[in-house]
């Protein structure tokens, strides 16, 4: 709520990381490993006074061609590390990391969490996800990686163990034992942290399978989804809240917030014409020829970034990248892009920008305000995870034309008025099940 007591708008800050909305041969962009970079994102998040500060993870450098991916971002420090870092220079911002469980133990990743939660007086959230590809798993135990289908029900066992190591402390200051068997984790002892400032961190889910949706209304408070949109929106929305009741869950439960772009103007024709140069700093020729070795399969190099498709059909048998390879039949996908590059008369490049996702809140301030605010109590979001597309100065923009903005139009919070991140989002304590 607002200070009014009116529904508030969420935000949240993506740290950018590896994909294309990165525009990270920027020449405003800074380094993706300095602390300064990521202290810059985060205070500004903090003084636009955002629900959290988020960072994704990648488990393995990207490859392509056999090579480092190096058109990405290549290396970032450990997610959990930099969060307490950040907890030092910041006061109320909430602080986010994504985990992966299929290659942590709940044991130590409870503790990990439950110390940030400690060390930032109640502002920790971690994002549960699941990646189980052989790529990322080669980096661990034997080579090897959970089976996919397994994926969700290991991790529903991982949360539910990490709860229950949080509760097994009393509130009052006693460590109790915990005895639990399950199918993937045995856990036998004591917890070695005390109950945490929000008891249990707040919990993220990004899965937008069937069960990954499932595992969002049973087990997440904060959904993030790529359904930017407002039609895809909607429907994303109305789903997985009509899956909260059979948890015995309320629909204000789980706050879902999309992930979106955006570019601000001081008319929306510049607005769209900065859109484009955007475009094109995230698509360079490199990247084009990139995307569409990743689709067809091949070798495209000898191919001009300003010239006609391949004529030459993709590979689907091949798999030229690791972690970030193009979804979807390749062949449909190629159909789909020379129809796109004829109609349009559009080069490889053009093509690419086009048919790869472009911003989601184009135009002036004002107009951005307007169409961010219409989500609010509409059904089709709870707020936004913000992706700027450089760092670090990304979010400045934004927090000093938009967010002011958004309060004069009574959608988004003045000042925080809790200390921790539960609070921000609107969310009770979880009961103490001693
Ligand atoms: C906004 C957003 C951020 C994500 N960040 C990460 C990430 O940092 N690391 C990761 O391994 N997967 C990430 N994912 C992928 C999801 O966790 C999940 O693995 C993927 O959506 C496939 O799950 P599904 O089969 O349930 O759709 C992200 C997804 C979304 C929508």
């Amino acid at each position: 709520m607002t200070d009014e007591g009116r529904p508030t708008l969420h935000l949240a800050a993506h740290f950018p990381g590896v994909s294309s909305t990165t525009a990270q041969n920027s020449s405003t962009s800074g380094s993706h490993i300095d602390f300064g970079t990521f202290e810059h994102l985060a205070r500004t998040a903090e003084r636009g006074l955002f629900d959290f500060f988020f960072l994704a993870e990648g488990l393995r450098l990207r490859e392509h061609k056999g090579l480092i991916h190096d058109l990405d971002v290549t290396g970032r420090p450990e997610s959990i590390t930099l969060l307490n870092a950040l907890a030092a220079v910041t006061d109320r911002l909430g602080l986010a990391a994504t985990v992966n469980v299929s290659f942590n133990e709940p044991y130590e990743l409870a503790r990990r969490l439950s110390s940030l939660d400690h060390l930032s007086g109640g502002r920790a959230g971690w994002n549960v996800v699941t990646a189980a590809d052989a790529f990322t798993g080669e980096n661990f135990r034997h080579g090897s990686c959970p089976d996919r289908v397994d994926r969700y029900t290991r991790a529903a066992e991982f949360v539910a163990t990490a709860r229950e190591l949080w509760d097994s402390w009393t509130p009052d200051g006693r460590a109790r034992p915990v005895a639990r068997a399950g199918r993937h984790f045995a856990v036998e002892g004591e917890f070695t942290v005390p109950r945490s400032p929000q008891g249990h961190p707040v919990v993220i889910q990004t899965g937008d399978s069937d069960e990954g949706r499932e595992f969002a209304a049973a087990f997440a408070d904060v959904a993030f989804t790529r359904h930017g949109d407002p039609k895809a929106g909607r429907a994303f929305y109305r789903d997985v809240k009509a899956r909260l009741a059979a948890y015995g869950r309320e629909p204000d439960d789980l706050k879902i917030m999309p992930g979106v772009t955006f570019v601000l103007g001081d008319s929306d024709e510049e607005a769209q014409e900065r859109a484009t140069a955007v475009r094109r700093e995230q698509v360079s020729p490199q990247r084009a020829i990139l995307v569409l070795e990743q689709v067809w399969g091949r070798d495209l190099s000898s191919y001009d970034p300003d010239g006609p498709l391949p004529e030459i059909d993709p590979d689907p048998e091949a798999v030229l990248a690791q972690a970030g390879a193009g979804a979807g039949d390749p062949c449909r996908t190629a159909t789909r892009w020379r129809e796109l590059s004829r109609r349009k008369g559009l080069s490889i490049r053009q093509t690419v920008i086009e048919a790869t996702s472009g911003q989601s809140f184009v135009g002036t301030a004002g107009r951005v305000a307007a169409e961010m605010a219409g989500y609010v109590g509409s059904g089709t979001a709870d707020g936004f995870l913000l992706v700027p597309h450089r760092t670090p100065g990304g979010l400045d923009e934004f927090v000093d034309e938009v967010v002011p903005l958004l309060q004069e139009r009574g959608v988004f919070r003045t000042r925080y008025s809790g200390t921790t991140l539960r609070s921000h989002l609107g969310l009770t304590e979880p009961v103490w099940k001693g």
